[in-house]
């Protein structure tokens, strides 16, 4: 297969998790001859840096020319610490997402055998934890109507049926794939938006009676997540429940580091980790590029590579069982891998294979 991949590698450790990404990627190719290019582009602070636009129009050509986008992380603490800022390198992922119609970001909160100590939940409530949450992307409060005065400021939590059916038709179709199990999570009881949703979602049920459908509000499945993550299979959310939801599920797994995500909808998709740009570990090869690396599989996988996407999992799998892990991860007493030696180490592993 021919793969023209657009690199976006933004700011922060984006460039150096990257890296690994793109490393693994060609090795994957080499091993099951592919064609692959890439194309690299700017954005988040790195472009408002270089073009003052966080996403430019030459970065959106080269991401619909593309087949798929690697995307790595943006944000940069000069803009965090002033609400001021007119431009803000976030505003160049929510374009991103906006402009290629990325409706559907598909989360999968797994668990890593070895890794289980890592969560700060009880080892007997994690193991076996492994469920997707499917978070709306481009509707919500994120891109509904604004005010931003000095005393006074609102943002409106918008969906239309229609933008509730397709993230519902993505979230049922990856419920047939496994257990056969939907939670809807909203907030019903307060949020007209979410009655909606669940109206939508109740008549859908009906569409498919081979899934088991069932509804909660978010606050509880705030709690459900830690109390019995094993309860869920898959799970749907709009855009900031869904981004609330997933960073608290990063605890199951132990590690931000290690959670992929796919983009998809409309133009071309998107993989990247759900962690952000860790300005702090910037340049310092500290960083976990598990989380990009694991994005690379799902890109695999979303054309079907399924055998490639296995063995970038197989290489990660056997990564963390040989201790060649970032620090967050490492063992106490374990030597502290960069990087570099972690992604080295998968390619190496992928080229044995
Ligand atoms: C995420 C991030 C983004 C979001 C930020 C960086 C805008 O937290 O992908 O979860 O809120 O969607
Ligand atoms: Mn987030």
């Amino acid at each position: 297969m021919k793969l023209k991949i657009a690199v976006l590698p933004g700011d922060g450790i984006g460039p150096e998790i990257s890296e690994q990404g793109v490393n693994v990627m060609t090795a994957v190719c080499n091993k099951f001859g592919h064609e692959v290019s890439y194309t690299h582009a700017i954005c988040g602070a790195d472009a408002i840096d270089k073009v003052g636009d966080p996403f430019p129009e030459e970065t959106f050509k080269i991401c619909m020319e593309a087949d798929a986008v690697l995307f790595s992380a943006v944000g940069d603490p000069k803009f965090d610490n002033n609400p001021a800022a007119k431009v803000r390198p976030e505003q160049g992922l929510l374009a991103m997402r906006k402009k290629l119609g990325l409706f559907a970001n598909i989360r999968p909160i797994q668990t890593f055998d070895c890794l289980i100590h890592k969560s700060p939940l009880k080892d007997e409530l994690v193991k076996g934890a492994d469920f997707i949450c499917i978070r709306e992307l481009t509707g919500g409060m994120y891109f509904g109507e604004k005010k931003e005065g000095s005393d006074f400021a609102y943002d409106t939590n918008a969906y239309s049926r229609e933008e509730v059916e397709r993230i519902l038709k993505e979230a049922y179709k990856y419920a047939r794939q496994r257990r056969k199990h939907l939670t809807v999570v909203d907030k019903a009881n307060v949020l007209a938006s979410s009655r909606l949703w669940r109206k939508v979602a109740q008549e859908m049920a009906l569409q498919y009676p081979d899934v088991t459908t069932d509804f909660m509000y978010v606050d509880n499945a705030a709690m459900r997540m830690i109390q019995e993550p094993t309860f869920f299979d898959v799970m749907v959310t709009e855009n900031t429940f869904g981004d609330i939801l997933t960073d608290e599920g990063s605890c199951i797994t132990g590690s931000m580091g290690l959670l992929p995500s796919a983009s998809t909808g409309e133009h071309t998709p998107v993989f990247e980790p759900i962690h952000g740009s860790w300005p702090q570990a910037k340049g310092l090869n500290i960083a976990n590029p598990l989380a990009q690396i694991l994005s690379v599989a799902m890109l695999f996988e979303y054309f079907n590579l399924k055998e490639e996407g296995k063995l970038i999992r197989e290489a990660v799998d056997a990564s963390l069982d040989a201790n060649v892990r970032t620090p967050e991860i490492q063992v106490e007493g374990g030597a502290k891998y960069g990087t570099k030696e972690v992604g080295q180490w998968i390619v190496d592993y992928i080229n044995k294979k």
